[in-house]
């Protein structure tokens, strides 16, 4: 396992300090991610999911442990990456393409080499057809969908979500979930997948890291071993024990109650 991690989280830990005195978002976090696996995490809320995934993108410095990708000590922010946050952050005088083309205009790259990799990703996350129009012109599902192009289109090896899902209705999380593993299946990056839902964490990952209430520790992490495609119209029974599995471990530590 060592030697094929991709992400190595070793001991990492994270104390804000606050005015009424220090905060343990979480700790004693270790966790080896390996090249083109999606590990989903699920936790409740505060239990330092958010600063998991800014410390893995150097964007919030650790207090403990180190974070290592490729080989390399995350000590500050870097490029190789794409990240999706809750709400779709689109520059609203920008087309659709060319809010997804931001990336590659950013990072300089040749337009002319990423234009149809722009295109194939609105393609194959329902947007064709859209690529002209503005982000107000969308709906908040359809925006969501051009953020992911958008944190794809450069090509990073590496795939971060916080909650990428978070703002969106039941019925349209569903249609992005599978937009999401058919982009996934493709492209094969690594991807950090944060969700409060145990469901979509199950349809999606290889593995599923389950943490407990703040100051968060990885409570247990799970192999999902189901084939994909994963179809939410055809799931098999071991989908409801994966997710009955997460459950439980929740309630034996009172953050879902049933009774
Ligand atoms: N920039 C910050 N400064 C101080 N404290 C912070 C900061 N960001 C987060 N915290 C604290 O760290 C803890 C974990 O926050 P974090 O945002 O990582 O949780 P989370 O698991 O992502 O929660 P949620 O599911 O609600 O998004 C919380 O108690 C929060 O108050
Ligand atoms: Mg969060």
């Amino acid at each position: 396992m060592a030697e094929e991690a991709y992400i190595t989280l070793d001991g990492v830990g994270k104390v804000y300090p606050s005015k009424a005195g220090p905060v343990e978002a979480c700790g004693d976090i270790n966790l080896a991610i390996r090249r083109s696996e999606f590990v989903a995490v699920v936790g409740p809320s505060g239990c330092g999911k958010t600063t998991i995934l800014k410390m893995i993108a150097g964007l919030q410095p650790y207090t403990a442990g180190s974070i290592q990708i490729d080989g390399r000590r995350v000590d500050g922010p870097h490029t190789d990456l794409g990240i999706v946050f809750q709400d779709a952050i689109l520059l609203d005088w920008r087309s659709v393409l060319e809010n997804v083309m931001l990336q590659v205009d950013i990072r300089k790259l040749d337009r002319a080499a990423y234009l149809p990799v722009a295109r194939h990703l609105l393609d194959i996350t329902g947007l064709k057809g859209f690529e002209n129009h503005k982000p107000f012109e969308l709906s908040g599902g359809m925006r969501q969908r051009a953020s992911i192009c958008r944190a794809l289109v450069h090509d990073p090896p590496l795939l971060l979500m916080d909650e990428p899902f978070g703002a969106l209705d039941a019925l349209t999380r569903e249609q992005i979930s599978m937009d999401i593993q058919r982009v996934w299946m493709e492209k094969r990056k690594t991807a950090l997948f944060i969700t409060h839902s145990i469901p979509e964490a199950v349809l999606l990952a290889d593995r599923v890291v389950v943490m407990s209430p703040r100051p968060g520790r990885i409570v247990e992490i799970i192999d999902i071993d189901l084939p994909r495609p994963r179809r939410i119209d055809r799931l098999p029974p071991i989908f409801t024990d994966y997710t009955n599995r997460i459950r439980e471990i929740f309630k034996a530590r009172g953050v879902l109650a049933m009774d």
